[in-house]
């Protein structure tokens, strides 16, 4: 692999980077990043945004922090530039940083940790002994949506403390243990290779072009004629170049989107052909001359409008325009409803929310003889390992897909996004054709977090106990189907929250439009549901009198209480122990409260909120398998084929922990063999919350399998101890030790001298009409806390704390579930106070605000162990779980400090402004305005 130029340009200006004077090639207009990762081959420094927003291309120009993508080469002639890759061979204060966001695991997907690492050093280097603002200071042009910038703040002030002895060593068990992720060091390294950051030599580029109408047909001109007058472009693909089908999507029976449109685009950024041709003719393509005519028809964008009489059809085939409908009932709702001691009921809606990955969408293909390879990243890789084949119009076994590390995936990565183009592109060139999405680009067309509204009743006794619930929530689907399937048969399971609820009614219909398609985004609808339900129930247990932490674990569910699908779990139902390690808090938190608020003297109100959450790991009533592969190598060394992706949540390192424990050797004795469908088997997608469990017990299966294979090899009975030395293999039992020379032992059929490879699928059953059986096998509770005030006069909310308590079964690697916890909380406290997206607008870092890490208030975390009966030495997921009680919990918190609720979110300073107002017309003389 090697680095391509830019242009022709000639060289008057020369760099010195990283010590060493280098002339520069490229155009002097050339943006630093560009020139750093294309000419130079620096791929360390990143790019997120090209906007100034992100941060994630600083480097230090003359000591101080840049950021690199803003400043043009020709403006630093002669400058001292220093990268990633230059401080880590260079700086001690690098190297103490780094060294301390492994131990921390503050650095997640990856993608941000070389920008925070090189702003990390500026600061040291002017002030080695920074406090905690100061650190948040230094680092708030830098954004990171995996981690909820904690960590990293920890991080920075500790990476002068000595680095503690290895947490994990020798013999030691590895589950529960805070082991530094295994790939940890390439993250703060800079070292990571994501999808923009590898390329073959003689790669063509790639540019797409897309409808800039949310609905329009369209007729191309000579597009040959076209390609034919200008130099350097290669092809010009269609519909048409499609060789075999123009459909792919996630859900296989529900497959309706086109690689490229045909006759009539469906949404604002729908692709409908793809220019490709040199560097040169790519940077100098200009996409609005291509000959296409555009005539725009009227579009729906509303589910309202789309459910009208008449309404023009999205997809013939489906009827009013509704995806698909989902339910779950049980009891009688109305007649429970009626009779209720207490009733609420309330309106709520969310809208369309971005992953805001820092990492767009990257990649390359290639076609090697009949096969074609993709290397991009991606959630999925067997997935799209078959939508690649059908496309293609050949056989599975002729795809091949490198995922790469994943710079923050969230659910979007698990669609297709560029692959298809650069696979088609690739395929008829014969040549490797490269791509990296835009930041306007990538929040254009890749999918969303569904808009939801929603209206919710609920009734309980006047003894606090919960009796009826009904529920009804329509989503926003977009133009094509990709997730809201799931999103609705996933929501009316959870509608209930983790609680007894007897007579219950949920139904929900995904409904299309001419927007872009909403897809998967942590947590799959239920964020939305929770949204409503918490604040519905906090309602309730007002309206009954009773303290809402107590009204919440008084209906929460147990091992042997029935779900609202007739599930009873059994075991492992964690929910109220969660509810009891927050109660000092919360007690302690509304006193604080309290005394604040009445001896404020101004603007500032106290509040302080609750939520609880459930969520089912796995794919819902349906096949959820996941392979792995374990070998035993000549060197005494094991190898663990594990394909599950790790998107930064750490799951390749949990899997190995477990494995290594059920096999019984230390976790370095493993060599990960990770993300190629050539070598690894089907660990199915990296969604759900569902690779700690579902692939976790795949590994427990497949170590615990290897490992009675090696005993039998060497003759030791089942409590004998496996130990591994260069080459060779010693069990000991009973005091004898037992040694095998495993360099002169054959190689079985897979290349190892043993192996063993295990699926593990968890055991669910088809739920009926009323949505009743058995949709998961596991879940995973939790409630959040938060604690914030609120400036009456502007409405403004700051957040000043989260006490998050889970129940996750067991903690493979503490540090991990705790990153997950801060992660969650930060885009759930996003999704409460800031986040909305509107299609056609907005579509950068900028106008699109995700939180800062001055937006980040402290999170503890609170682990609770309450093990599942069929998850890894008890585990549970935790990606999903993490994110969904806090934008209730901040939102019941804005109602205990200033007693307005905002039911269509996100709660920014207009709308609680307004609502105070409001409430103080309509209750003059108590008023907080
Ligand atoms: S890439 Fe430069 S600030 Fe985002
Ligand atoms: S670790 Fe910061 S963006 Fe992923």
């Amino acid at each position: 692999m090697k680095s391509e130029t830019k242009s022709e340009a000639v060289a008057q200006i020369s760099l010195s980077i990283n010590g060493e004077v280098r002339p520069v090639r490229s155009d002097p207009r050339s943006r630093l990043s560009q020139v750093l990762r294309e000419e130079f081959h620096l791929v360390g420094t990143k790019v997120g945004c090209d906007a100034g927003d992100c941060g994630a291309c600083t480097v230090l120009v003359n000591g101080q922090p840049v950021c690199s993508c803003l400043t043009a080469v020709g403006q630093l002639d002669g400058a001292r530039i220093e990268t990633i890759e230059g401080l880590r061979d260079s700086s001690p204060a690098f190297d103490r940083l780094q060294k301390s966001f492994l131990r921390h695991g503050a650095a997640q997907c990856g993608i941000c940790t070389p920008g925070m690492l090189v702003s990390s050093v500026a600061l040291l280097k002017e002030n080695p002994r920074p406090d905690e603002a100061q650190v948040m200071d230094a680092l708030g042009g830098v954004l990171c949506r995996c981690t909820g910038y904690r960590k990293i703040v920890r991080a920075v002030l500790e990476a002068n403390q000595p680095s503690p002895a290895s947490a994990i060593s020798g013999e030691k068990a590895s589950v529960g243990q805070r082991v530094a992720r295994l790939d940890g060091r390439k993250k703060v390294l800079g070292q990571d290779i994501f999808g923009a950051d590898e390329w073959p030599e003689d790669s063509l580029l790639l540019r797409v072009v897309r409808s800039p109408h949310h609905r329009a047909e369209f007729t191309f001109g000579d597009l040959e004629a076209y390609r034919r007058a200008q130099p350097g472009i290669h092809g010009i693909f269609t519909a048409r170049d499609v060789p075999g089908k123009n459909c792919f999507g996630v859900i296989p029976q529900f497959s309706d989107q086109p690689v490229f449109a045909e006759r009539e685009a469906r949404f604002l950024g729908e692709a409908v052909a793809a220019v490709v041709g040199d560097s040169a003719a790519i940077a100098a393509l200009d996409l609005s001359r291509i000959p296409v005519t555009w005539k725009p028809l009227a579009a729906i964008t509303q589910p309202e409008e789309a459910l009208k009489p008449g309404a023009p059809a999205v997809h013939a085939s489906r009827p009013d325009n509704i995806l698909v409908g989902g339910r779950v009932a049980c009891g009688d709702v109305d007649d429970a409803l009626r009779t209720a001691d207490v009733c609420v009921e309330a309106e709520y809606e969310t809208g369309f929310i971005e992953h805001a990955y820092i990492e767009p969408e990257a990649g390359f293909a290639r076609r090697v003889g009949d096969r074609i390879e993709i290397q991009a990243c991606t959630q999925a890789p067997y997935n799209d390992l078959k939508d690649i084949a059908a496309i293609l119009g050949i056989p599975e076994s002729s795809v091949r897909i490198i995922p790469t590390a994943v710079g923050g995936g969230f659910g979007s990565k698990l669609d297709l996004s560029l692959q298809p183009f650069l696979a088609v592109a690739a395929w008829h060139l014969r040549k490797p054709v490269r791509m990296v999405y835009s930041r306007p680009e990538s929040i254009r067309s890749t999918t969303k977090r569904h808009p939801s509204k929603i209206f919710c009743r609920a009734g309980a006794a006047s003894d606090g106990k919960l009796v009826a619930m009904d529920f009804t929530a329509d989503f926003n689907t977009g133009a094509y189907a990709s997730w809201g399937p799931t999103v609705a048969a996933r929501v009316p399971i959870h509608a209930s929250g983790p609680y007894k609820v007897p007579h219950f009614r949920a139904v929900t219909r995904a409904i299309h439009t001419y927007l872009l398609p909403a897809g998967a985004f942590r947590g799959f609808g239920v964020p939305q549901g929770t949204i409503a339900q918490e604040q519905l129930y906090d309602s309730l247990a007002e309206k009954i009198g009773m303290d809402k932490l107590e009204f919440r674990w008084l209906n929460a569910l147990d091992d042997e209480s029935p779900t609202v699908t007739g599930q009873v779990i059994g075991g492992g139902v964690g929910i109220r122990a969660c509810f009891e390690a927050l109660r000092p808090r919360w007690q302690q938190g509304r006193k604080e409260a309290a005394a604040f608020n009445a001896a404020s003297r101004n603007s500032l109100r106290r509040g302080v909120g609750i939520a609880g959450m459930w969520y089912g790991c796995g794919n819902t009533s349906l096949p959820n398998p996941s392979t792995m592969r374990v070998g035993l190598k000549r060197d005494g060394r094991i190898a663990l084929h594990q394909g599950a992706v790790d998107i930064g949540q750490g799951s390749a390192t949990v899997v190995t922990q477990i494995c290594a424990d059920a096999l019984g050797v230390p976790l370095e004795k493993f060599d990960l063999l990770s993300g190629d469908t050539d070598i690894t088997p089907d660990c199915g997608k990296t969604s759900a919350s569902r690779q700690t469990f579902v692939s976790g017990k795949a590994a427990y299966l497949a170590g615990a399998q290897l490992k009675k294979s090696i005993l039998k090899l060497a003759g030791g009975c089942d409590c004998a101890r496996i130990h591994l030395l260069d080459g060779s293999l010693i069990v000991e039992e009973a005091g004898e030790k037992k040694s095998v020379d495993l360099s002169l032992l054959p190689l079985d059929e897979r290349g190892y001298v043993v192996s063993a490879e295990a699926t593990f699928d968890p055991a669910t059953s088809p739920l009926n009409n009323d949505g009743q059986g058995v949709p998961y096998a596991v879940y995973g509770f939790g409630a959040h806390l938060a604690e914030l005030e609120v400036d009456t006069q502007l409405g403004t909310i700051k957040v000043l704390k989260i006490t998050a308590a889970h129940d996750v079964g067991r903690a493979i690697n503490p540090t991990l579930v705790e990153g997950q916890i801060e992660g969650g909380a930060a885009q759930g406290l996003g999704m409460a106070l800031m986040e909305e997206f509107f299609p056609g607008k907005g579509e950068n870092l900028h106008d699109y605000l995700i939180p800062t890490i001055g937006d980040m208030p402290p999170v503890e975390s609170i682990l609770i162990e309450d093990p599942s009966p069929a998850g890894p030495f008890g585990a549970k997921g935790i990606g999903e779980q993490a994110l969904i009680p806090t934008a209730p919990a901040i939102l019941n918190a804005l109602y205990d400090a200033v007693g307005v609720r905002i039911r269509k979110l996100p709660a920014t300073p207009d709308k609680v402004r307004a609502a105070i107002l409001a409430k103080a017309a309509a209750s003059p003389g108590n008023s907080h305005a």
